[in-house]
């Protein structure tokens, strides 16, 4: 017994230490895989000796449903909100009232102002106890519950500190994109933006919804006084050193140019963060000014926020466009006069449905108000309404597909108007787009307008028609020479090296996306295990809902799914998972087992690192130097003086078992290697 709860407690402290690594350090300590694993034998453990299971181990960050809704508390001092300023004049007489208030020299802290909500935790001897939304700022809603499942927020600190700390929990950019993707999928309504679907995401009554939702976690404020914490400065140390995610781009400051500096420099690299920042936030450093200083009713005298204008311009909607999408969803989307917005041109807006078309009332003709969402794609705000021309008419969706001519459908509790016409040359070409792309089969040259003409010209109707096209076909093809056709076939070819979660992805079922879909692959294995997997079974994969399940079971139940399998299979696609679960670490065996690589040169199919993984994942070795007892060099583009050491040892010794290998032979090897196995 005390063997287990020893090891349980190693376990904790090692998660806890990859945690810490992953999220304020920010870098791995470890691989994924084994992070994983080991985070399995500690829930396993606890499963099997419930009374060594304990609140603050990393396993139990999710709890129960809060059925009631949220209590309310008091804050140990208001949560209060900041001044804005907007121009360099505001910063000056900021900086200018401070002076004069303390009559001397004074340094300042710069922070990013993270465009997300803030939230108050306590911590007693370390230990998370809980935590609260700002609400109106002297009581918020208390959200343990939910706080608990963000991984960035510690549930042990690294000292057994009591203290209360403040901080901005956001939604990173590759969240939002996810979440608002699975809810188009879904014919759900979007979030306008990732602040406010960070806003959705703590309020949900059940924390396995708000841990689905990927959010994260800066600590900002140091609350309880404490001796060792003076400064700004010093608190943002401590607090990254307690083991809180602390934004590293703060500066100190002692001059409104190295200020103004820093907000330059924030401005110009906000496009570049993976999460959206609406502004910098200035703070006196040291407390006991801060002190002195004093509040007014609203807001601290020592702090200001810089905002950044918003970037909003007018423009007039020329046409309202209908695309269809591959899963048949039709999108309204709004080509509008050119206008300039944070320095580019737009001429588009998304429109997302139309229960958006109809709340803003966006009309043909209109003037509107557009705004780039979070920088990422622009949105109409509002209309308008004085400047309505006469004679415009409300926006009506069509009842038929705009492409096939097939009646239009709406699914009960949906947004989303859909063709399902399983024929729909739209939905069609998207899925050979989606097919190729980057996360699915990754083929490089098959882009839009090669998909657009690929079908037109009747010579792929069905992703299986990919494999069979020749370079003579392809160049009867407007705009495409001799090498472009000769690289789209081999990219072709070298896809059906691609593992099963990218085939799955790229079939593009819904509600199918690339995570889940390397869930799926990596429990089942092999396209035999898909297709014969229940829902039930599906089920019972972490994070695969029943939804996913049914749209997954649905699919291949379909007589058309199953032939495009069968002929993928024929064409000699790889089909089985990267790391199929049963076999996780094949280690020295495998097809590959006892032969040794070197990998040089810039592959065009696969990364480096993606072929070195493959290498491994079918049993061989990977080495960084040519030598006499290297069994393949695998020579990519640009191939340097690993390959002319290859050569010379190949002239030297002809009878060496060295083999250079292109990257074509290499993808045919592990193709080859894949179906052996
Ligand atoms: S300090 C007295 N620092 O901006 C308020 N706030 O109105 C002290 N925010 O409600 C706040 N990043 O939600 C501070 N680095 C940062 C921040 C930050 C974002 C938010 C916070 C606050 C609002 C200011």
């Amino acid at each position: 017994m005390s063997d287990v709860s020893g090891r349980i407690e190693e376990l904790k402290r090692l998660i806890r230490e990859c945690d810490y690594h992953y999220h304020v350090l920010d870098e791995s300590l470890i691989p994924d895989v084994e992070y994983d694993q080991l985070y399995r034998e500690l829930r396993n453990l606890e499963e099997a000796y419930p009374d060594l299971a304990t609140a603050d181990s990393p396993t139990a960050r999710i709890g129960g449903v809060v059925a009631e809704g949220f209590t309310k508390v008091t804050h140990s001092q208001p949560m209060l909100s900041l001044g804005n300023v907007f121009s360099r004049q505001e910063i000056e007489a900021f900086v200018e009232r401070i002076e004069t208030a303390v009559e001397g020299s004074v340094s300042y802290v710069c922070e990013l102002k993270i465009d997300g909500l803030a939230i108050a935790l306590h911590y007693q001897s370390g230990e998370l106890q809980w935590g609260a939304t700002r609400g109106d700022g002297y009581t918020g809603e208390e959200i343990t519950s939910n706080l608990r499942t963000i991984r960035a927020i510690p549930l042990q600190l690294r000292a057994p500190e009591t203290i209360e700390v403040r901080g901005e929990a956001y939604l990173p950019h590759a969240s939002f994109t996810r979440i608002n993707h699975e809810r188009m999928e879904a014919g759900e309504p979007l979030f306008a933006n990732p602040r406010n679907a960070a806003a959705g995401s703590l309020r949900q009554l059940d924390p396995g919804l708000t841990a689905k939702r990927g959010l994260a976690f800066f600590a900002y404020a140091w609350v309880t006084p404490s001796e060792r914490v003076a400064t700004q400065a010093e608190a943002l140390t401590q607090m990254a050193e307690l083991g809180f995610p602390v934004n590293p781009k703060w500066k100190l400051c002692h001059t409104v140019e190295e200020i103004e500096q820093y907000i330059e420099w924030a401005y110009g690299v906000r496009e570049q963060l993976p999460y959206d920042i609406d502004g910098v936030v200035i703070k006196v450093n040291e407390f006991a000014m801060q002190s002195k200083l004093g509040f007014t009713a609203k807001s601290p005298r020592f702090a200001v926020a810089y905002k950044f204008a918003a970037e909003q311009g007018e423009a007039r909607v020329l046409d309202i466009e209908l695309s269809v999408g591959r899963t048949g969803a039709v999108t309204p989307t709004a080509m509008i006069e050119p206008v300039s917005l944070a320095g580019t041109t737009v001429s588009r807006a998304t429109l997302h449905n139309e229960d958006i078309i109809r709340d803003k009332d966006i009309r043909i003709g209109d003037l509107v108000v557009v705004q780039k969402a979070g920088d990422i794609i622009p949105e109409i705000v509002r209309v308008v309404i004085e400047a309505r021309p006469e004679g415009t008419v409300p926006f009506a969706m069509p009842t038929h597909c705009p492409v096939c001519s097939e009646r239009l459908m709406r699914e009960e509790g949906e947004v989303a108007l859909r063709c399902v016409n399983p024929g729909c040359p739209a939905k069609r070409v998207e899925a050979i787009i989606h097919f190729a792309s980057r996360g699915a089969m990754n083929i490089e040259g098959l882009g839009e307008m090669v998909a657009e003409s690929l079908y037109q010209s009747g010579l792929v109707q069905d992703i299986p028609d990919l494999y069979e096209l020749t370079q003579a076909q392809l160049l009867l093809l407007e705009r495409m020479g001799e090498k472009s056709a000769d690289n789209l076939v081999r990219a072709i070819a070298a896809s059906k090296a691609q593992p099963l979660e990218r085939l799955l992805f790229g079939l593009g079922i819904r509600l199918v996306g690339e995570k889940a879909a390397t869930t799926v692959a990596t429990h089942v294995g092999d396209i035999d295990g898909l297709l014969t997997a229940t829902v039930e079974e599906l089920q019972s994969i972490p994070e695969i809902g029943p939804k996913m399940a049914q749209s997954i079971v649905d699919y291949f139940a379909t007589p058309a799914a199953r032939e495009r399998i069968a002929r993928l299979r024929e064409q000699g696609l790889r089909m089985t998972a990267l790391r199929p679960k049963a076999v996780a670490s094949q280690g020295e065996q495998g097809p590959l087992a006892g032969k040794s690589f070197v990998v040089t040169g810039t592959l065009s199919t696969l990364s480096r690192a993606d072929a070195e993984q493959q290498i491994v994942q079918a049993g061989g070795k990977v080495t960084g130097s040519v030598s006499a007892r290297t069994d393949y060099l695998v020579a990519g583009e640009k191939a340097g003086s690993k390959l002319t050491k290859a050569q010379k040892i190949l002239a030297d010794n002809p009878d060496s078992p060295l083999r250079i290998l292109s990257e074509e032979a290499f993808v045919a090897l592990l193709a080859e290697s894949a179906t052996s196995d």
